[in-house]
C-alpha cells in the first residue's frame, strides 16, 4: 500500500516525502505510514491502530517535528561556558511561551549539559555535529539556520564570539550561524577579564557592527569563588525578554539594527575611600530610555552611575561611579549611532581625592576641598569628528531659565537635541516617576506635557525612530 501511494505522487511531493523521511530516519514507507497514522489519530480512526506495533509507534514520537505554522521557532546554540545550564531553563521558559526551540550544542558545551537533558527539556533531539550523515544528506546544517525565526547564542562564550566576529565555519554552530539568514542574538558568559579583554572588545565592536544583537552580559559573581565583574550571562527571563523583542514585527520595533549608548544616574566623585559628592539623580529617566529603545528594537548599552532602579531588561548595563569613569566606558561602548546623555555627571570632582579617611581630631583643622573640573561628556562626544553618532541627545536638568539655558548648552555643547527639564524642589521630578520636558532642536522647541518618566521615554524613542526615518 505504502509503494502504490509512493508512485502516485507528483515529484515535487514525493521529493518533500524522502527528505522529510531522511531527516527523520526512516524509510519512505514507515513516513507515509507516519503520516497516515497521525492524520488518523486526529480523525479518530480506530482502524488504523493495528497498523504497526504500538512501541514502535512510541518511538517515533520522541524524534523532531517541523514547527507548526504560525509558533515562533527559534534556534539555540549552546556553546562551551559554566552558564550553560542556566540555558536548559531558557529553553523551559520559551516552550512556556510556546516558542519552538531546537537545539545545538557545540562540543564544548557537552562537558557541562548533556545532549539527553537538553533533549529532554527541549521535546526533542539537539543537533551536536556538522558531519552527521543522517542530517546531511539535504545540507542540514543550511536548513537549520534558515529553518527559525531566530538564532540565539547562549551562553556566547569568548571562543565562539571570536568565531563568528572572524566568519569561522568550522563546526556545526558557527557554520549554522554564518549561513543563517535570520537575526542572531548573543548572550556573551565568560569571566570578567575575558570580557574585558581587548581582543574580546575587539570581537564585540565587530559583531554589533555586523548587526548581531546583545543581551548582557551583567555584572555580578562569577562561578569561580572570589571574581566579580562584567560577565555573568543575563538571566533567562531577560534573554526571553530580549527574544520576544526581536520576533516582534518590525513596525513595532523602529530602532532595529540601531546601536545606542545611554548614560543615566549620578556620579559619585570621591573625597576620601567612605565620602563623595553626588547629587540627587535616581537614574529613573535615563533607565526608563533604556528600557523603551530596547523594546524598540535598539542594541541598547547603559552607562549607569549608582542608582537603586533595577537594570531594564534586555539592556547591556555598564556600572560606573565617576564622571572619568562614565566617559571611559561610554567611549568603550562607541560607535554608536545614537548617544542620548541623560546622566546628572558632577561638574567638579575633589582635585586630589585623600588615599585614607579624613579623620577628625580635637583641634584639627577643618579640612577644605579643591575642586577641579570633570571632563565634559555631552561635548566630548558631540564635538568627536571619529565615531561621532549620528544623533547626540543632552539634557540639561535646570533650576531657572529653563528654556534659555538650554538653548546656550545645545550651542555650546554641539548636540543635536537637549532634553530640557525644571528640576526645582518644588517640580519633584528629581527621583520622582513624573516629569515635565521641552524638547529643543536646531528646528525648534517642543513642549511635552507632564506625564511619567515611562512616557517621556517612550515619546523620545518615537521622536528618534522618527528621525531617523527622515
Ligand atoms: C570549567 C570551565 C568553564 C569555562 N567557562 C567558560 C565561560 O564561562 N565562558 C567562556 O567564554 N569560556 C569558558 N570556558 C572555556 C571554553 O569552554 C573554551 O574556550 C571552549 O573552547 C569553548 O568552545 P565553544 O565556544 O565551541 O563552545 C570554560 C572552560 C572550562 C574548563
Amino acid at each position: 500500500m505504502a509503494s502504490l501511494t509512493v508512485r502516485q505522487i507528483d515529484e515535487a511531493l514525493k521529493k518533500k516525502l524522502r527528505l522529510r523521511a531522511a531527516k527523520n530516519g526512516r524509510s519512505m514507507e514507515d513516513e507515509v505510514r507516519t503520516l497516515l497514522r497521525e492524520a488518523a489519530d486526529e480523525a479518530g480512526h480506530a482502524i488504523l491502530e493495528n497498523f504497526e506495533p504500538s512501541t514502535k509507534r512510541s518511538a517515533a514520537r520522541g524524534r523532531n517535528v517541523e514547527p507548526a505554522n504560525g509558533i515562533a521557532c527559534v534556534l539555540l546554540i549552546i556553546a562551551g561556558g559554566i552558564a550553560a545550564y542556566k540555558s536548559l531553563d531558557l529553553i523551559r521558559r520559551l516552550r512556556e511561551r510556546d516558542i519552538h526551540v531546537r537545539v545545538v550544542l557545540t562540543k564544548a558545551a557537552q562537558e557541562f549539559v548533556t545532549p539527553l537533558s537538553v533533549g529532554a527539556i527541549a521535546g526533542e533531539q539537539p543537533f551536536t555535529d556538522l558531519f552527521n550523515p543522517a542530517h546531511e544528506f539535504d545540507v542540514g546544517h543550511i536548513r537549520l539556520a534558515r529553518e527559525c525565526d531566530l538564532v540565539i547564542v547562549a551562553p556566547a562564550t569568548a571562543d565562539l564570539m571570536a568565531k563568528l566576529a572572524g566568519g569561522h565555519a568550522s563546526d556545526l554552530a558557527t557554520t549554522i550561524a554564518l549561513a543563517t539568514d535570520k537575526r542572531v542574538l548573543l548572550a556573551p558568559a565568560m569571566n570578567p577579564r575575558m570580557w574585558s579583554h581587548r581582543a574580546t572588545q575587539r570581537n564585540f565592536a565587530q559583531l554589533q557592527a555586523d548587526g548581531v544583537s546583545f543581551v548582557g552580559p551583567n555584572e555580578g559573581e562569577m562561578a569561580e569563588a572570589g571574581e566579580a565583574g562584567t560577565g555573568r550571562m543575563a538571566e533567562p527571563l531577560e534573554i526571553v525578554a530580549a527574544i520576544e523583542r526581536l520576533l516582534a514585527p518590525s513596525s513595532e520595533r523602529p530602532l532595529a539594527g540601531k546601536t545606542i549608548v545611554i548614560t543615566s544616574g549620578p556620579t559619585h566623585e570621591p573625597i576620601d575611600p567612605v565620602r563623595y559628592i553626588a547629587n540627587r539623580s535616581s537614574g529613573k529617566q535615563g533607565h526608563a530610555i533604556a528600557a523603551a529603545a530596547a523594546a524598540a528594537g535598539a542594541n541598547v548599552t547603559l552607562v549607569s552611575g549608582p542608582v537603586n532602579v533595577p537594570n531594564p531588561p534586555g539592556v547591556r548595563v555598564v556600572h560606573v561611579e565617576s564622571a572619568r569613569d562614565m566617559l571611559a566606558a561610554v567611549d568603550r561602548a562607541l560607535p554608536a549611532d545614537i548617544a542620548i546623555f541623560a546622566a546628572a555627571v558632577a561638574d567638579w570632582r575633589v582635585d586630589n581625592a585623600y588615599k585614607e579617611k579624613i579623620k577628625k581630631s580635637p583641634g584639627a583643622r577643618t579640612p577644605s576641598l579643591s575642586l577641579t573640573e570633570n571632563p565634559d561628556i555631552l561635548s566630548t562626544v558631540a564635538h568627536r569628528t571619529k565615531q561621532r553618532p549620528q544623533l547626540v541627545i543632552g539634557f540639561a536638568a535646570e533650576t531657572q531659565n529653563v528654556l534659555a539655558n538650554a538653548r546656550t548648552k545645545l550651542a555650546a555643547k554641539g548636540c543635536d537635541w537637549i532634553v530640557a527639564n525644571d528640576v526645582s524642589p518644588s517640580t519633584g521630578v528629581m527621583g520622582g516617576d513624573r516629569n515635565t520636558v521641552m524638547l529643543v532642536t536646531r528646528g525648534g522647541v517642543e513642549n511635552w506635557p507632564p506625564q511619567s518618566k515611562d512616557g517621556v521615554a517612550a515619546k523620545l524613542v518615537a521622536r528618534i525612530a522618527e528621525a531617523l526615518r527622515q
